[in-house]
């Protein structure tokens, strides 16, 4: 592991998208033995968000059905019509290696996405397609790396239509552009967040920004923090908040391109909240698509994550807890 501070790995997040298209322009795929009939991808934290996030990108573009695996083992329906996506940084994560075992068991396409370890080698001793990209980073300041790897992958399969490439493009140049102003918002949420249980709320096409928002919050700030969805809050939660528990703080993470009665159910859930005594705030994001609006998120909370981890006085690169965990299951 290199000396990099955490800040440094997030200014450090558009510049690696741009490095991240390139490798993805020079990575030569096999065409599949057999038509691809459903996608899944496998990965674990850091390394599995960025399925979930690409999954949501492409909802109204991939016409085969998407699944996402965060276990050991593979759904039933996996087999030589599957493209599997292994995406691990390390190589070496046993979810991941288990997942790809299966997958080779039932004939799945394969496509692995790490910086190296045991994936890299499984992959050139069965001959299946690897992408490696720079190693020596946290693996989840290296998310850049693989949604692009991902996107790429099913651009180069023609399996959407949309380039999402050109977005990602894009995105760097709305990341650049507002730079200052994202730090500037950062702080703010920091702000609202210290001391308190965040919660995130987004509308579900956005949850696996919510779901990286929270992982941050984990392990960069070291706090628990909690994640869900509209309208689907709305038919349970929303009543949770019934007693006024003023522990917790409720973020709102919105795109812009809401739809309309979704708004309202914001508006009507945030009042709930309030009239509780909750705090509540809420965030707009930016650019013209899908994935513009995504990485201006992801760029965002990653700085609220560090900035809350200033104030929390802890180190964000450190995982011990995580280091421990896997050193226990050697
Ligand atoms: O952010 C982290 O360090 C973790 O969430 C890892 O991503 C997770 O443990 C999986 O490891 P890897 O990304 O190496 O597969």
């Amino acid at each position: 592991m290199n000396e990099k501070t955490m800040d440094k790995l997030i200014r450090e997040f558009p510049g690696n998208i741009t490095e991240a298209i390139k490798i993805a322009g020079e990575a030569r795929l096999r065409e599949p033995q057999s038509e691809i009939r459903n996608v899944v991808v496998c990965g674990m934290g850091g390394s599995g968000i960025g399925g979930k996030i690409v999954s949501q990108w492409v909802y109204n573009d991939l016409e085969v059905p998407f699944t996402l695996v965060n276990d050991y083992v593979l759904p039933a329906f996996v087999n030589e019509n599957t493209l599997l996506i292994a995406s691990s940084y390390s190589g070496n994560t046993e979810e991941t290696l288990s997942a790809v075992e299966d997958g080779l068991s039932k004939g799945a396409h394969i496509v692995a996405v790490c910086s190296g370890g045991k994936l890299q080698a499984m992959a050139e001793e069965k001959s299946f397609d690897v992408i490696v990209v720079p190693g020596g980073n946290p693996p989840r300041a290296s998310l850049a790396f693989s949604l692009v790897q991902l996107v790429s992958i099913l651009e180069k399969l023609e399996l959407v239509t949309i380039r999402y490439s050109a977005q990602l493009e894009k995105s760097v140049e709305l990341l650049l552009a507002n730079e200052s102003k994202i730090k500037e918002e950062a702080i703010e949420i920091a702000d609202f967040l210290f001391e308190k249980m965040p919660i995130i709320y987004s509308t579900s096409l956005f949850e696996g920004v919510a779901i990286r928002t929270r992982q941050q919050l984990n392990e960069n700030a070291k706090t628990l923090c909690w994640h869900h969805v509209i309208p689907e809050m709305n038919h349970n939660e929303l009543v949770g908040w019934s007693g006024g528990d003023k522990r917790f703080a409720s973020l709102f993470l919105i795109n812009s391109d809401i739809y309309e009665r979704n708004a309202f159910r914001l508006s009507v859930s945030k009042k709930v909240m309030e009239e509780k005594g909750a705090g509540t705030m809420v965030v707009y994001s930016k650019g013209e698509s899908r994935v513009e609006e995504a990485i201006y998120f992801i760029h965002l909370v990653d700085w609220v994550s560090f900035y809350l981890s200033e104030k929390n006085k802890v180190d964000p690169i450190a995982i011990p807890v995580i280091d421990y965990l896997k050193g226990e299951l050697e």
